[in-house]
């Protein structure tokens, strides 16, 4: 992923988006939850679900298809979201089954998995297709798609995010395995394909000190931060080469995003921000709620907390009470925008193929950080349920026009996504042209970076 999808990115898995969701799920029998210890696994016998599932026979025979296990490590105790990711070019509907042991012994369970709408997880009581957790103490355990996420009709590939509560200290490293059903959604076990995988992890043992080149606001990639602001901070050593990871709602804590993500943890004056995402080369986390302008300084470190925790040199940036940035689509100046309700982008198809421009007098939500305070008061790395406004006040100037205060109907966090996430609802004024018009918002004295523009057509 280059950087500047990431940017996209950020607001895509941070908002909750609409943009994010599958497609419909159409009304059709119900998938049964599968027999147990179908993944593949040998230690279960290495039956995979084309035992029933037999059309493409054997599992792994189409390689234009595949599972993916998307995991990099584990730290002890401390509950993360293992995704399970199915694709394959033709098929209509999914499913999968996971699976977690102990390396030293993979008859064993390795932590515990936890239900949710859509993964359904079974305890091994002898019986084929298992019961209902909670499970007895040790009995191994299966988590696999509900009927609702098998997600009918949806192209391409999907995935789950499996909360997963790893085994406490001194467990050692951890074995995945994962089949996935790249089915054809008739409703019957027939013309479905079936692939399977293993993957082995540790715990945190990243071995490089890591280092900051630049901390930068995360829609505009330039300087510009305040309190609760979303950064970007680029540099090495963050994770090993291809390998990222966004947080997922099995990363959460007590519903608010983690303050540490894959073995990295970022420190800005003296206190751990919320991680949203890591990959080698860059971490996106949110500034703590901190009223504070002039510098601070940023760490990251790899390993938090364990012995073999290590702290980049200090980087030294410069607060300020309004940070004003929109975020826009990929590396285009098209702000990111959606028609409520809908999730529909709002851009050109060849920013964003599924988008359209904004019509004249149309109701649209932007995206953008660093509003600064709201009201009321959110901590960095919390998800208020139903938002909160912006403190201080603001205008939204669209194709040069300032809006009146009754067109701009909301400005404030974006309802259940991370504090540093501001959503704006604004009408578009009736008098646009067709065409790329510029969004400003000003606040503090301060405007949005220069550029950022809305598509409007008749
Ligand atoms: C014991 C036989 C059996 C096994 C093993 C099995 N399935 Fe199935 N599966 C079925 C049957 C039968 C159906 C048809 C739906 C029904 O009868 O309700 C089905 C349907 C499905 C469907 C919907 C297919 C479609 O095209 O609409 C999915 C998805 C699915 N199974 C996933 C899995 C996964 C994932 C596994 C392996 C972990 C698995 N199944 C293992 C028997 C099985």
């Amino acid at each position: 992923m280059t950087p500047t999808t990431l940017r996209l990115y950020v607001v895509l898995t941070i908002a909750n988006s609409p943009l994010l969701l599958f497609g419909n799920s159409g009304s059709l029998p119900a998938a049964p939850n599968p027999v147990l210890k179908r993944t593949g696994a040998q230690v279960d016998g290495g039956l995979s679900c084309t035992a029933c599932h037999q059309s493409f026979a054997p599992t792994n025979s189409d390689n234009r298809g595949r599972v993916v296990i998307e995991s990099a490590y584990y730290k002890p105790g401390q509950k993360q979201t293992i995704r399970v990711r199915v694709e394959h070019p033709e098929a209509q509907r999914w499913g999968f089954q996971l699976t977690a042991r102990t390396a030293s012994d993979e008859t064993k369970t390795a932590g515990s998995f936890t239900p949710s709408a859509s993964v359904r997880v079974e305890c091994d009581d002898g019986s084929p297709r298992g019961s209902l957790p909670p499970c007895a103490e040790g009995t191994l355990q299966f988590a696999s798609h509900t009927a609702e996420s098998t997600r009918n009709g949806t192209s391409g590939g999907v995935w789950w995010d499996v909360e997963w509560m790893p085994p406490a200290t001194g467990a050692g490293d951890v074995v995945f395995y994962a089949s996935g059903n790249a089915a054809n959604g008739n409703g019957t076990s027939a013309g479905d394909r079936i692939y399977t995988t293993a993957l082995r992890v540790g715990g945190c043992s990243a071995a490089v000190k890591p280092s900051i080149r630049a901390v930068v606001n995360a829609a505009t990639y330039q300087p510009g931060i305040a309190l609760n602001t979303i950064v970007s901070i680029f540099g090495e050593g963050f994770a090993r080469a291809g390998q990222m990871r966004a947080a997922g709602t099995g990363d959460f804590d007590r519903g608010n995003f983690p303050k540490e993500l894959a073995c990295m943890a970022v420190e800005i004056n003296g206190q751990r921000a919320p991680v949203v995402y890591v990959q080698g080369d860059q971490i996106n986390a949110q500034v703590p709620t901190i009223p504070v302008s002039g510098p601070v300084q940023v760490r990251v470190l790899a390993n938090p907390g364990a012995p073999n925790q290590m702290a980049s040199d200090p980087v030294t940036i410069q607060m300020h009470n309004h940070a004003p940035a929109l975020f826009t689509f990929g590396s285009s100046k098209s702000v990111a925008a959606i028609v409520p309700g809908t999730g529909q982008p709002i851009a050109n198809p060849n920013v964003i193929q599924e988008g359209r421009p904004a019509r004249p007098g149309e109701i649209v939500e932007l995206y953008g950080t660093g509003f600064g305070v709201t009201e009321p008061v959110y901590q960095a790395g919390e998800r208020p349920p139903e938002g909160a406004r912006i403190r201080d006040p603001f205008t939204v100037a669209i194709g040069g026009t300032t809006l009146r205060a009754e067109d701009v109907l909301y400005g404030g966090i974006a309802p259940t996504s991370i504090s540093g996430l501001f959503q704006f609802n604004v009408r578009l004024p009736e008098s646009l042209a067709d065409g790329d018009v510029p969004v400003v918002i000003r606040i503090g004295g301060l405007e949005s970076q220069s550029g950022v523009m809305v598509p409007v057509k008749r």
